[in-house]
């Protein structure tokens, strides 16, 4: 054949294919979800099969091992004792609670690990969801947008006086974030940063994560405030509220199978986007990695590597301290 352009030759070998590599994945990338709870002991998550429920004490080291392969970044989960949650979510903004003691002993132990914490007051709440609830009298459930929203400044703060970088609002209530940069501004904690979940849908992909806390709603759904997964141009939308709201970096939940809205939002907005490979997407690749179906490394590889090609500066994946160590190597 006469073929004077052949895109093969930029393919021939591992070296020509190192210099137009155009998507390299770095450990500085990554964010490690932690899971914690009160107690002397660590707990394996039956839904989550690999991942584990920290104490206090433990995940200082799970931390240290993290910063050592390069991880820059955790988000910290809680798993709130039963008889802790109330209808008001109290507990989220106590100052001796689980999660504001968890910041500061990393803090203490390993400053530069930056700590990102979860604004949303599910695993506090009584009823499971991530806002205050209103039973109507039909039994229907209402979120309240506003009330939620004070109480979720509350929580902020508790995290910033406690030591928190990045503050991660994953609620879903209309005008948190412009909310909670006034909050954090007026007790002056300016150079905390917001993180929001800008386009978080309501997904089946987070059942075992609401396994992992015992966080899953009592009733009702959260499709009143987590988008449908149908609508693309809304997540541009959410975004852009966002970012004139005032948040430093948005992100995008699930990864995997929205990576069309990571590429979206990636044209319309400058700040940092985030993407999150959210628990079920884990247990997928697991599953079938246990059943030998898939070679889990290079699953996970890909994975990572298409979020990132689609427009994500930051991952958050429950791989994240193993994908550094792989690719430390
Ligand atoms: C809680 C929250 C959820 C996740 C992160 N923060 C669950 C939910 O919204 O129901 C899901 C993470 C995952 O599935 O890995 N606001």
């Amino acid at each position: 054949m006469n073929l004077p352009i052949r895109p093969r030759r930029n393919r021939r070998s591992a070296a020509i294919r190192s210099l137009v590599r155009e998507t390299i994945l770095h450990p500085g990338d990554f964010v490690q979800p932690l899971f914690v709870q009160e107690g002397m002991q660590n707990d394996a998550i039956a839904s989550m099969p690999g991942v584990t429920r920290w104490c206090e004490k433990d995940v200082i080291s799970e931390v240290l091992a993290l910063h050592e392969v390069g991880v820059p970044a955790v988000v910290l989960f809680p798993k709130i004792d039963d008889s802790l949650k109330t209808s008001d979510a109290a507990e989220c903004h106590n100052t001796a609670g689980l999660i504001p003691r968890v910041i500061r002993a990393i803090k203490a132990a390993c400053p530069d690990m930056c700590v990102i914490t979860d604004i949303a007051l599910d695993p506090y709440n009584a009823d499971g969801h991530d806002g205050l609830v209103e039973t109507q009298p039909d039994g229907s459930l209402i979120i309240l947008n506003d009330e939620t929203v004070d109480v979720l400044c509350q929580q902020a703060l508790c995290h910033a006086a406690a030591g928190a970088d990045i503050v991660s609002p994953s609620d879903m209530m209309d005008g948190r974030v412009a909310a909670l940069r006034s909050a954090l501004d007026a007790a002056g904690h300016t150079d905390v940063s917001i993180l929001s979940y800008s386009a978080k849908y309501a997904s089946a992909y987070y059942g075992p994560f609401r396994g992992a806390l015992d966080s899953a709603p009592k009733a009702g759904d959260k499709k009143t405030y987590q988008m449908d997964y149908a609508n693309a141009r809304e997540a541009v939308r959410e975004i852009l509220l966002d970012e004139a709201e005032g948040a430093d970096m948005v992100m995008v939940k699930p990864a995997g199978a929205y990576l069309d809205i990571i590429a979206a939002v990636r044209q319309h907005t400058t700040l940092p986007v985030a993407a999150y490979q959210v628990s079920g997407e884990y247990l997928m690749i697991e599953s079938a990695a246990a059943a030998g179906w898939l070679d889990r490394k290079a699953i996970i590889l890909e994975s990572l590597t298409s979020i990132k090609r689609a427009g994500a500066d930051i991952i958050l994946t429950y791989y994240a301290k193993e994908a550094a160590q792989w690719l430390q190597k």
